[in-house]
């Protein structure tokens, strides 16, 4: 038997958050090739085609739409270290799989376009890592294009993200004068060569700041500057503050030509935390050697139209796994036997044999399995509840074709389970027309197109006026149900919703009536 704190010890679990276009993908593909784990190269896999392959870009919609939906993982070598990255969806819609993903992290690397800084879905995306108070590693990437001010940059994400950054690296010119990064705390300048397309490591030559300002005249000077203005505003890294996500580490460097790459690998090895005992529903950690537990973070059908089976992902918490053994399943108390036991990167899927804290296992035909739950060997455990999202967007869900029912509805539970949306019933309408609610409208694409390509049950989606969800319970339903304006549903999970169609209404019902249970959900980015 190995021993899983040494094992988890050696591990660093993390996923990439970007707005789409940063360079998510650039980024992952370059930690394969300094990982050794791509050995054809980054340039076999630059072509768009196959790069979708190289990453989680594997359903038809998420290639039509150019969007990330699905997560998967790829597990790396560095180092001495293993690295398991965790795809989480590009887009802000989906950003309560994001949230589940981040429950299987220990860090985030926020990836900004050089010459945008922060967009839209960084800022929506940064939001969700708070709520989970993970450390936020920040790469600022494009260095090699005409760029903004670095020292503006970071301004930016100072202020609007109120994240103190703390730059580890400085660039040495930028656009095509980008000649390499000095490393703040050592003082080296690293020069780097730009190789044909990227496809293999960018050489480094480490020069001494004599001869740097020699060879680099202005640019070094410049580079200078900016490093001494640096010094006077003490941001300095502290290694407590990032990981209770109060300041972020920052990088600069270009994944296209690889420059920079490394010292963000070395980052995730030197300063994001490896997995620590994780804390349970009652508050106490349950620490890494004991008996084998896990968290399911994500449940996701039909990966694979050959097989058509369901795969639950679970993030190894403490312990060790083996292929094979039987655990349980904590909500239901049943024995599961893990002889289908694989990682999943896109479509390829590998058998695992072991696993320690931080690695991820994808668990075949684990049908009982929801995001959230627990499994153990040995000694029980269950974790905190993940909370739902607020849901802000509404439809009724109508089959098409009625000879499709049976269908319709196994595939509205399917999806239902994996968290795709939200499955409301009111009592009287049931299962003919369920509410289907989310947090942003693409969720709603992914739920037609896999209702009819997956389960071939076409239907229509019909848009309501409501627009705010509270949980509340049985006897404020009662009294609610008698009003206008409010409807209350039944979520699958048992949870009572009611919904509103004007949150001025609501408003005032919650100023009139405190007597009413009207629970907030959590929203998007708190
Ligand atoms: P995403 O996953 O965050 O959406 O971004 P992705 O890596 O797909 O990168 C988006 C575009 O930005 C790609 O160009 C990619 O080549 C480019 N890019 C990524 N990193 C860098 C960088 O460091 N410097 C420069 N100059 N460009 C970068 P594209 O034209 O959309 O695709 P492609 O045809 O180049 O593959």
């Amino acid at each position: 038997m190995a021993d899983p704190r040494a094992e988890a010890s050696r591990r660093r679990t993390f996923a990439i958050i970007s707005h789409p276009d940063a360079g998510k993908t650039t980024l992952t593909e370059k930690f394969l090739l300094y990982g050794g784990a791509l050995t054809s190269g980054a340039g076999s896999v630059k072509a768009k085609g196959d790069r979708r392959s190289a990453t989680s870009d594997w359903m038809e919609l998420e290639q039509q739409r150019g969007i990330s939906i699905t997560s998967t993982v790829l597990q790396f070598p560095y180092r001495d270290n293993v690295l398991n990255l965790l795809d989480t969806p590009g887009h802000r819609d989906f950003s309560e799989d994001t949230y589940r993903v981040l429950a299987a992290t220990d860090a985030a690397i926020m990836v900004l376009d050089g010459s945008k800084g922060i967009e839209s879905q960084t800022r929506k995306l940064f939001e969700v890592c708070r709520a989970r108070e993970i450390p936020i590693v920040t790469f600022i990437n494009k260095w090699d294009r005409p760029g903004r001010d670095a020292l503006e940059l970071l301004d930016e994400i100072e202020e609007q993200l109120i994240l103190e950054p703390v730059p580890i690296s400085w660039p040495v010119g930028d656009g095509d004068r980008f000649r390499g990064l000095i490393d703040r705390q050592s003082g080296d300048f690293i020069r780097y060569t730009r190789t044909a397309g990227g496809s293999t490591e960018a050489p480094e030559e480490f020069v001494s700041a004599e001869r740097a300002e020699a060879e680099e005249g202005e640019l070094w000077l410049e580079a200078q500057e900016g490093i001494e203005l640096l010094d006077v505003t003490e941001r300095d890294f502290d290694a407590k503050r990032f990981q209770s996500g109060e300041l972020s580490p920052v990088f600069f460097g270009s994944a296209l030509t690889n420059f920079g790459v490394r010292l963000i690998l070395d980052a995730m090895v030197d300063l994001v935390p490896s997995p620590s005992p994780r804390v349970d529903r009652e508050g106490d950690p349950r620490p890494l050697e004991a008996p084998f537990s896990g968290i399911v973070f994500k449940v996701q059908a039909n990966m694979d139209k050959a097989h058509r089976d369901r795969v639950a992902f679970l993030r190894v918490c403490s312990g060790q796994f083996d292929r094979g053994m039987v655990v349980t399943h904590e909500p239901t108390g049943r024995p599961f036997a893990t002889k289908y036991a694989q990682s999943v990167s896109g479509q390829e899927r590998e058998t695992i044999e072991q696993a320690f804290p931080g690695d991820v296992v994808g668990l075949v035909n684990a049908n009982d399995f929801r995001v959230g739950d627990a499994v153990y060997v040995n000694t029980a455990v269950q974790w905190p509840l993940v909370p739902a999202f607020a849901p802000a967007h509404f439809r009724i869900a109508r089959t098409l074709d009625t000879s499709k029912t049976k269908q319709f509805r196994s595939g509205i539970t399917q999806l239902d389970e994996e968290g795709v949306v939200q499955v409301l019933r009111e009592p009287d309408v049931g299962n003919q027309a369920p509410i289907l609610a989310a947090v942003g409208p693409l969720q709603f694409e992914v739920v037609q197109h896999r209702l009819e390509n997956e389960f071939g049950a076409p239907v229509e989606l019909v848009p309501c006026s409501w627009t705010t969800a509270r949980i509340t319970d049985t006897n404020s339903a009662e009294k609610l149900r008698g009003m206008s304006g409010v409807t209350v549903t039944a979520r699958s999970d048992g949870e009572l919703l009611a919904l509103f169609e004007s949150p001025y209404w609501l408003q005032r019902l919650e100023m009139d009536q405190p007597e009413l249970t009207l629970t907030k959900l959590i929203a998007e980015g708190t």
